[in-house]
Parts: structure tokens; sequence; C-alpha cells
């Protein structure tokens, strides 16, 4: 289950890179856009401010998530969808996706068809976390294998990692007119007590302890908290340093492309 409010907590450090993402995208009209993995609707309403004429579809597969964006967004339709499922019922100018794609596997086909599944001149544009290699994300497989709880946490956690960025040069680059790739990573400082664990809490850790019953769920949260503490140590402040690596990807196809 994912949580909006728990996911919003920190929500104007989730905001930047979706508001990085849609500067990157030129159209200044698209009648067609679908907002992939919306969750709580917060990025979606900046879609729709951006473009307010657009007719906007936002698709997730939480209910939860879903709930808090249709009341937020009465302008806009939705959508309960499993993306790597999901097929438009009519060709978008734009794909947009903010943090979702990385929950699913199979990259390889997801990507190009989603290019693929574009109206002529129309632009998919994704940003996904690259934090596979920060202590924030290998922690909680770490710690998932170490205590009484690793057989209920066996096989929980990540499908795979995303792919190198090569590697969707390589799949979409003959598929695309325009293609752009770049990673940033984002200086993030948090407030709070165990800042980064409530981080996770909203996102990555939620699989680990849905998985989990009491006490062993408190049990295992505070000893991936505990692991955490020397690589993302809180300062006399009361601030924590948390780096966060984003890559994203924007890619478009030509305005003479057949439509398939
Ligand atoms: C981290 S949230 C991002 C939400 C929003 N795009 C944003 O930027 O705030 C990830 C969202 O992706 C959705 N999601 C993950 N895997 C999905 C799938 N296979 N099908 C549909 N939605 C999925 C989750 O339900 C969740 O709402």
């Amino acid at each position: 289950m994912w949580d909006p409010a728990q996911y919003l907590r920190f929500g104007s450090e989730r905001v930047r890179p979706a508001l990085d993402l849609l500067a990157r995208i030129p159209l200044a009209a698209p009648g067609h856009v679908i907002d992939l993995g919306c969750g709580a609707g917060n990025v979606t309403a900046m879609l729709k401010k951006r473009w307010p004429e657009a007719d906007i579809l936002a698709v997730d597969g939480s209910e939860a998530m879903l709930a808090s964006a249709r009341q937020m967004l009465p302008h806009c339709r939705f959508e309960v969808a499993d993306i790597a499922h999901f097929v438009p019922a009519r060709r978008p100018d734009i794909i947009y996706s903010n943090a979702a794609l990385h929950w699913l596997a199979d990259h390889r086909h997801l990507f190009p068809r989603l290019v693929s599944a574009l109206a002529p001149g129309g632009f998919l544009a994704v940003q996904m976390p690259a934090m596979d290699r920060a202590p924030f994300r290998t922690l909680q497989q770490e710690v998932a294998k170490m205590g009484s709880w690793a057989e209920a946490l066996s096989g929980i956690g990540r499908v795979q990692p995303i792919l190198d960025p090569g590697e969707y040069w390589d799949l979409l680059e003959p598929l695309a007119a325009s293609l752009e790739l770049w990673e940033t990573t984002y200086f993030q400082v948090l407030t709070g007590p165990d800042a980064v664990l409530q981080w996770a809490m909203g996102t990555s850790l939620r699989p680990y302890l849905a998985a989990l019953d009491e006490p062993l769920r408190s049990a295992f949260r505070e000893a991936y908290a505990a692991s955490l503490r020397p690589h993302y140590p809180e300062r006399a402040d009361g601030r924590t340093f948390f780096p966060f690596h984003r890559f994203f990807l924007v890619a478009s196809v030509g305005i003479e492309r057949s439509r398939g």
C-alpha cells in the first residue's frame, strides 16, 4: 500500500526533479497528455497548470494514491492500471513519468513500447531515481538478510536496477527524432529525526514493511535506521544531508512517423 501522506512528507524535494523534467518538454499545446504513475497527483497538477487545455489522463496502480489525486484534480481523468500492461486508448502527445518507472521490470521492452505509442511529434519524458549503489538502497537489502525477518523478506525489494544510460540510448535512438539523457545529484537537506528512514518509508522501504507483522516490522525498521545513521548523520543543527542521484530521459518521435 502506498501512503500519500508519508510520500508527500518531503513534497518539495520530490517536486524539484519533476519540474526539471517538465522544463525539457518543448510542446506548447499538446492535445493529450498521460501521466504514468501519477501517485498522489501533485505532479499531475503541474502538468495541468502548464497545459490547461490538454486532456490529461493520470494512471496509477494504487487506489489510495489515486483517491488523493482525484480529489485535487476534478478536471483530469484517472485510470487504475498496471503500467506494465497499460495501452493508451489513443496516441498521446506526451507520456510523462516522474519517479515511477523504476518500479517496473523489463525496461528493454517497456521503453520502446512507450515511445512507439506516441502520436507523431510526441514526447516521452521520464525521471527515475538512480540510487541502486547508494547506502540508502543497498542497506535495505543487507539488513533484510540479517535478522529474524530474513525469511519473511526473502525475494522482497527491487526487481532489477535501472539500465545504464547507454542502454536506453541504444534502445531508443533508432526510434527517436531526438533523445536527451542526463543525470543530476540533488543535494537534499532533510529535517527531523531519522530523516532518511522517513524518506524511505514513503517509497522504497514500503514493500519490506508490508511483508512483516509486528513486532518484526518495528525491529527491522529500527535496524535499518541504525545502519543508515553512520552514512547520513544528523548534523548539530538537526538537519541531514541526503545526496540523491536521478536519471532523466526525454525522447521525441518525428512528425512524419506513420501511425501504425
Ligand atoms: C514514487 S510515486 C511517484 C508519484 C508521482 N509521479 C510523483 O512524482 O509524485 C510512484 C508511483 O508509481 C506507481 N506505480 C508503481 N508501479 C506501478 C505499476 N506497475 N503500475 C502503475 N503504477 C505504478 C505507484 O503506485 C506510485 O503511486
